[in-house]
């Protein structure tokens, strides 16, 4: 698949997710074969005047490319200077958020809310098409709520503005995260644009992103709560939709691993304090499966530096 100038190895994606797809999550997915990784969504007007918290949001390093910066605004002007900002620290994608349904957005007539306003979309996608050269795509759900699809005009107007591609979250804004997914809309995308369709919602195994490609016709799939504490999900997808052997499931090995490098990663990116504050939540993902885990969860509290929590790791992740 081809987004604009950006050529993305296969359909196996990962989709943005706040408080997880921070850059050693994206990287640990990329190595695990995910093709295309995205960032968590930021406040255009934060991003825009350089606010420190959104700046880290928006930490890349070329180890991860093609890599995708999300924003989300409704003020043009804003919206454009914030995609300057996401290509100047590295990303080779500006992505803009339509979907988000959390209420303080929603209540600045920003993310979901711009779901009932198509113009307003298309008016955005313009005006960010105009500042920067890379491609520049949109997520979006299929409507505001149940009643009122307006997924397939927003993607046909986002297309005729220059959007590169587009990704569809198949559930309505009203919806939130609650009730399965339709595909179907989906597929309605698809046919109605020329331009890349990629699409999220209730893939949780390899087989699932495989029957969402074929059911929906769209170009990518992109893995959302299925990833997390499980990345080999991307290797597992990709090798389904490559014509690969099945890979099996991670050892015990892999699994210490995968959770060490992200630890790491996240005591680098964040520093002592606030990756030791994540730490349980993010462990727990990875240690679920485990047949001691109700006796790491209360460990991992108790863990005070990274030594300790190595330790740890060396003595519940044993066969
Ligand atoms: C905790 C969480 C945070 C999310 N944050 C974002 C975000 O920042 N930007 C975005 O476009 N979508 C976000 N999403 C939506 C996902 O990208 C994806 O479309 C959705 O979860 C559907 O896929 P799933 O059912 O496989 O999880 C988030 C989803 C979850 C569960």
């Amino acid at each position: 698949m081809r987004i604009g100038s950006v050529s993305v190895a296969h359909a196996i994606t990962l989709a943005p997710m706040e408080e997880h797809t921070n850059y050693p999550f994206r990287l640990l997915c990329k190595q695990l074969g995910a093709s295309l990784v995205c960032g968590e969504r930021v406040d255009a007007s934060d991003v825009a005047k350089r606010d420190r918290r959104a700046i880290k949001l928006l930490h890349t390093r070329p180890t991860e490319k093609p890599a995708v910066g999300q924003i989300s605004g409704n003020d043009p002007h804003l919206m454009a200077e914030a995609a300057k900002v996401v290509v100047e620290r590295g990303f080779s994608i500006v992505d803009l958020n339509f979907e988000c349904p959390i209420r303080r957005l929603i209540g600045r007539g920003e993310g979901g809310a711009l779901m009932a306003d198509p113009p307003a979309i298309a008016r955005l996608v313009a005006a960010v098409v105009r500042a920067v050269d890379c491609p520049v795509t949109l997520k979006i759900r299929s409507g505001p709520d149940a009643e009122h699809e307006t997924a397939v005009e927003v993607a046909r107007l986002a297309e005729q503005a220059g959007a590169a591609a587009v990704d569809v979250h198949a559930r309505s804004v009203a919806q939130s995260y609650v009730g399965g997914p339709d595909w179907s809309v989906v597929a309605r995308v698809k046919q109605a644009v020329s331009i890349p369709v990629l699409g999220s919602g209730g893939v949780r195994e390899p087989a699932d992103a495989i029957r969402f490609l074929k059911e929906t016709g769209a170009d990518g799939v992109a893995i959302g709560r299925g990833c997390l504490g499980n990345p080999w999900i991307f290797q597992q997808a990709r090798a389904l939709v490559l014509g690969g052997a099945a890979i099996a499931p991670p050892s015990l090995s892999e699994r210490a691993r995968v959770t060490l490098q992200l630890v790491e990663g996240e005591f680098d990116l964040y520093g002592h304090q606030l990756a030791l504050r994540r730490l349980p939540r993010v462990a727990c993902y990875f240690a679920k499966t485990l047949p001691g885990f109700a006796e790491f969860r209360q460990s991992v509290q108790r863990v005070k530096n990274l030594q300790e929590f190595k330790r740890l790791v060396r003595q519940h992740f044993v066969p």
